[in-house]
């Protein structure tokens, strides 16, 4: 078995591997996109034949709310029905979130799980330490809801917390301001022209 950073030249046989083992598959054009962008972050595992038998895609975004923090996202991970168990999919991730934490500032990493989805849950949870976030209702285009997970693993201190707290609060009074300017304006206009 061969691990390694995966390539755009791998993308055809990383999608086979996901249309066997997920009903969440992404096109071509997203891979490759990841791929370019985020070169260190994504991995596979091959066999000797250089069939891919699992892979982790992630990506590096802004986090949700503060955006100019950076977050890690694992957006797909899966392996092989014979080859599971080995604990490729747990090495996978954590060569994936090595890197994240090592090429990027990232805050935390996070990613999605199906509720009904134990083997998932049960390897995010027990076995790399990930915390239930919340509960999105509805996620999946059948209809399930998902847990959204994160971990954070870079050492956070008590000064750290406190800059990110204090550059939400500007963050938050700018765009109470630019609304608030906003609104004056759109109340200058409409006088303006009635
Ligand atoms: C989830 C998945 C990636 C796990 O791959 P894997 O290579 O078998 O996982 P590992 O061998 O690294 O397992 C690590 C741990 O995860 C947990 N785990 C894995 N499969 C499990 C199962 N079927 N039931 C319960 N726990 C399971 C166990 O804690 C396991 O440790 P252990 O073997 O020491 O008990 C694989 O089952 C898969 O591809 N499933 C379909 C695609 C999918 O659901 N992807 C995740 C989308 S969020």
């Amino acid at each position: 078995m061969n691990i390694r950073r995966a390539e755009p030249k791998d993308l055809t046989k990383i999608q086979q591997c996901n249309l066997h083992n997920l009903p969440e598959n992404y096109h071509m054009r997203y891979w490759a996109y990841s791929f370019i962008t985020w070169p260190e972050v994504s991995y596979l595992a091959e066999d000797s034949s250089g069939r891919v038998v699992g892979y982790v895609l992630s990506s590096i975004e802004p986090d949700e709310q503060f955006p100019w923090l950076q977050v890690g996202h694992v957006n797909s991970l899966s392996v092989l029905r014979t080859y599971r168990r080995l604990g490729l999919a747990k090495r996978l991730m954590m060569l994936s979130q090595k890197a994240m934490t090592d090429s990027y500032n990232i805050e935390y990493i996070q990613l999605h799980v199906r509720k009904s989805n134990r083997a998932a849950f049960t390897l995010y949870r027990d076995k790399l330490g990930f915390q239930i976030h919340r509960k999105e209702v509805g996620y999946y285009g059948d209809g399930e809801d998902a847990y959204s997970m994160r971990i954070t693993l870079k050492p956070t201190s008590f000064s750290h917390r406190l800059g990110l707290r204090f550059q939400a609060f500007v963050y938050a009074r700018q765009r109470a301001v630019a609304n608030w300017t906003l609104k004056c304006a759109k109340r200058k206009l409409s006088c303006t022209l009635s």
